[in-house]
């Protein structure tokens, strides 16, 4: 299907062993009906996660946000943002501005964490937070300004409310001791204290989809799903509030984070998976958990090519038979590799580079035309899986307002989204094969973790002010 048409011009790789390349490439290739099935799987595990018994051993947890409301445009005020969910912490002072429309970044600062950190204790990581939001008052001067604050933390959490929530685990290689079941704005409230040198007002907790469904929802009110395709993936829809059964009252609407990357963790997508997949979940630091996003997102992508192209390797599919002690090494294979391989022009370049610089592999001109395919199979995959999601989410939307057709806008950020060539494209498409009753928009958010966590905590105001009139 796609990409044939360039075929033509590149060094051809013999016919035999193209169908013998395909033919190992074949697990990976889902096709429309298996898509279908994804998706109505998907549709079930929603309505479990939602429902007031079975949501506790649900794989797709359906968390209540307490968000209640997209921008209506009348926001504003001036916002710490704070966001904690790949490997950098960041902290901005965001201004949002009701007039023109706009969410300003003022200034902004970034930490890094030490890969010891992120599965150290975690009294010293919210130390490290505070730490470095001290250090970003002090240099904007804003330290005797009591702020309040939106803190994307992009991990799954059971919020009781807009600033009460529990972190149930963490995913993306964090694994910070004491976290888990406790209070996350109290551990950052109590780093704060131990510090005594700053303060800060209400605290309202994120997650990154719904920073950037908020985000993108001050531009576009038909705005109403988030999705993040990055370090992990995730998406999160505005649900009827009588559809929420763990939230008292049956009036208006509540953002729902789905964490959907849990899904088939109960087993569900066993005839999806690849021996690929299995071996890097069994491998990772969180085995059994997040079986969907470790077969789409950017922390796995690159070490399922990895674990592929070794074994095609023994099967003298590549490199004559070798590999290096380079490709031998888990991690080499970094999912940004994926993306800059299937680079239009450039790609098989960079494919000649990274094989033969990085990896240490002997790499000629029809390696590097196979490893750009098996690329273009792991991404094409990953796209299509996300797309038979996010399509399983828009007509639940419909449904739920009894529409023949709707119309609707997705809020989206991440690496693997925004940086791969052909990744969006190959997620439209499928939407629009597989959801033919649905209209969905794209947009790209310009970091919805950061003016986004901002935008929920002026929501949030501007709702409580209202409900105090
Ligand atoms: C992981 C987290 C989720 C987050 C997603 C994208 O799946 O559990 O909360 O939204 O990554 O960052």
């Amino acid at each position: 299907d796609e990409d044939s048409d360039e075929d033509s011009d590149e060094a051809a790789v013999s016919p035999a062993t193209m169908s013998k390349v395909e033919d190992f490439l074949l697990p990976f290739q889902l096709s429309r009906e298996k898509l279908r099935e994804v998706s109505s799987k998907l549709r079930k595990d929603l309505i479990r996660g939602l429902g007031k018994h079975t949501h506790r051993r649900a794989p797709v947890k359906m968390l209540p946000t307490f968000v209640r409301d997209t921008p209506d445009g009348t926001e504003t005020g001036d916002f710490l943002a704070l966001d904690l969910g790949g490997t950098n912490f960041r902290v901005l002072h965001v201004r949002v501005e009701e007039n023109l429309q706009k969410v300003l970044k003022m200034d902004s600062q970034e930490c890094a964490i030490p890969q010891e950190m992120m599965q150290g204790p975690g009294e010293e990581l919210f130390d490290h937070i505070a730490a470095c939001v001290a250090e970003f008052l002090e240099s904007i001067e804003l330290k005797d300004k009591v702020l309040p604050l939106g803190f994307t933390f992009s991990f799954p959490c059971e919020q009781k409310d807009i600033d009460m929530s529990i972190l149930i685990r963490w995913t993306k290689g964090f694994a910070c001791s004491g976290v888990e079941g406790q209070n996350v704005v109290q551990l950052l409230r109590e780093a704060i204290k131990r510090r005594g040198d700053y303060d800060i007002g209400s605290v309202a907790m994120v997650n990154d989809t719904v920073g950037t469904m908020m985000n993108c929802g001050y531009q576009d009110q038909s705005c109403e799903i988030g999705m993040i395709i990055g370090t992990g993936t995730n998406a999160c829809y505005m649900e009827e509030m009588r559809n929420v059964k763990r939230v008292e009252g049956d009036e208006g609407r509540m953002c729902i984070n789905t964490e959907w990357g849990g899904f088939g963790d109960d087993g569900s997508l066993r005839d999806v998976q690849t021996e690929f997949d299995v071996e890097v979940d069994r491998t990772s630091i969180n085995p059994g958990v997040h079986t969907f996003e470790k077969m789409i997102s950017g922390m796995y992508l690159g070490e399922v090519a990895r674990l592929v192209l070794i074994e095609m390797a023994k099967k003298n599919l590549l490199f004559g038979g070798e590999t290096s002690e380079a490709l031998l090494t888990p991690d080499s294979f970094e999912t940004r590799f994926i993306s800059e391989i299937e680079e239009e022009d450039t790609g098989l370049e960079h494919a000649q580079q990274i094989l033969t610089e990085d990896l240490g592999l002997p790499a000629g001109p029809e390696d590097c035309e196979i490893v750009r395919l098996v690329c273009d199979t792991l991404s094409t995959r990953s796209a299509r899986l996300c797309g038979a999601a996010l399509v399983t989410i828009a007509n639940r939307i419909r449904n739920n307002r009894g529409l023949t057709h709707l119309t609707t806008t997705v809020g989206v950020d991440g690496t693997v989204y925004t940086k791969h060539p052909h990744y969006s494209d190959r997620l439209e498409e499928t939407v629009k094969a597989l959801a033919p009753k649905c209209n969905i928009k794209f947009m790209v958010t310009d970091d919805g973790s950061g003016k986004g966590a901002a935008m929920v905590t002026a929501v949030a105001q501007r709702l409580a002010i209202h409900s105090k009139l």
